[in-house]
């Protein structure tokens, strides 16, 4: 599959060694850092945009064409890859114009990414076919890209992210990360089966049921095996998905006394931030694990950090 680069990569695996005898881990605890990916700010996104910007470039695009909340950070991630490619980026973001610009919204703005706003979430998807039928009418030719870039393509991304850390010979019996439209689990799935890891996937919802996200992380794989000419069902997505909406709290983005303790432990222990849209939340989540005794002695856990730090300063 065709691939820009956007960033080094690999990224790199801390050891966060304080942070797992604070809560008397018995297993080892490592870290994905793709908070640390040096592109944009990072994050999950930008895994997924290696592929999706170059499908954009294969068919000719002017402008990439996305969705979100005002301070989405895939949104940024996407205007970062437009930057860099010499293409116009369109954001449609539900929720108000900020009065003041923070955070991602600043960002956005600072990337020359250009806002339409829209009251709900429901209105995004009509909201950037408008988008799309303007830049055409305007001699343009548009890229649309789903809410987290979480297709089969963007989600290959992150099955490639698998065979980053095999080839980093730091290979977890468990993976825990921050789960939301699906692609990035969806793809650590499929990157488990494709490399042969016998790892626990585990994504942990900023905002969705279990349900809600099973369904959209399904769908990608199936879609995945399609793009891979695999035969249904063969990365044995159904049996392998595991996810957990307990810690999501009073919602999106609200933090928990987990989330509070999880951003605190992270930064005063091995000094990495999380924030309580997604992180802070799945790394509450290990630790909750860890302290009901749910990992193994011995075993090696890997918190995928995937970004979301720009979200502190929103
Ligand atoms: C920081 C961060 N972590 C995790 C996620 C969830 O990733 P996905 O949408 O691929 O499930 C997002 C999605 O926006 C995110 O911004």
């Amino acid at each position: 599959m065709p691939s820009i680069r956007l960033g080094q990569l690999p990224t790199p695996i801390d050891d966060a060694s304080r942070l797992r005898d604070a809560i008397g881990m018995g297993s080892r605890l490592l870290i994905k850092r793709d908070d640390a990916l040096p592109f944009g700010f990072g994050g999950n996104k930008v895994r997924k945009l290696t592929l999706v910007a170059a499908d954009a470039l294969a068919s000719g695009a002017t402008a990439l064409i996305t969705c979100g909340g005002v301070q989405s950070n895939h949104c940024r991630a996407t205007a970062s890859a437009a930057a860099r490619l010499g293409l116009a980026c369109h954001v449609v973001a539900n929720g108000a114009a900020p009065e003041r610009l923070t955070g991602n919204a600043l960002l956005l703005q600072l990337l020359g990414a250009r806002m339409t706003y829209v009251a709900s979430r429901e209105e995004r998807n009509p909201g950037m076919q408008r988008v799309a039928e303007e830049v055409r009418a305007s001699g343009g030719v548009p890229y649309v890209i789903p809410l987290g870039a979480s297709n089969p393509l963007g989600a290959l991304g992150f099955a490639r992210g698998i065979g980053e850390v095999v080839r980093q010979t730091l290979v977890p019996d468990v993976i825990v990360h921050a789960s939301s439209s699906g692609g990035t689990q969806a793809g650590l799935i499929a990157g488990c089966a494709l490399y042969e890891v016998n790892a626990r996937v585990v994504g942990i919802s900023a905002d969705d049921s279990v349900e809600s996200i099973r369904e959209e992380v399904l769908g990608i794989c199936e879609g995945i095996e399609a793009m891979l000419d695999l035969a249904p069902g063969a990365l044995g997505a159904a049996e392998r998905f595991e996810a957990d909406a307990s810690f999501v709290g009073d919602g999106y983005g609200i933090p928990t006394d987990g989330s509070r303790e999880a951003q605190a432990l992270a930064a005063t222990h091995d000094a990495f931030f999380v924030d309580h849209w997604y992180t802070a939340k799945a790394l509450a989540a290990v630790i909750a694990y860890a302290r009901r005794g749910e990992f193994r002695d011995g075993q090696t856990v890997m918190f995928w950090h995937t970004g979301g730090q720009v979200g502190l300063f929103a």
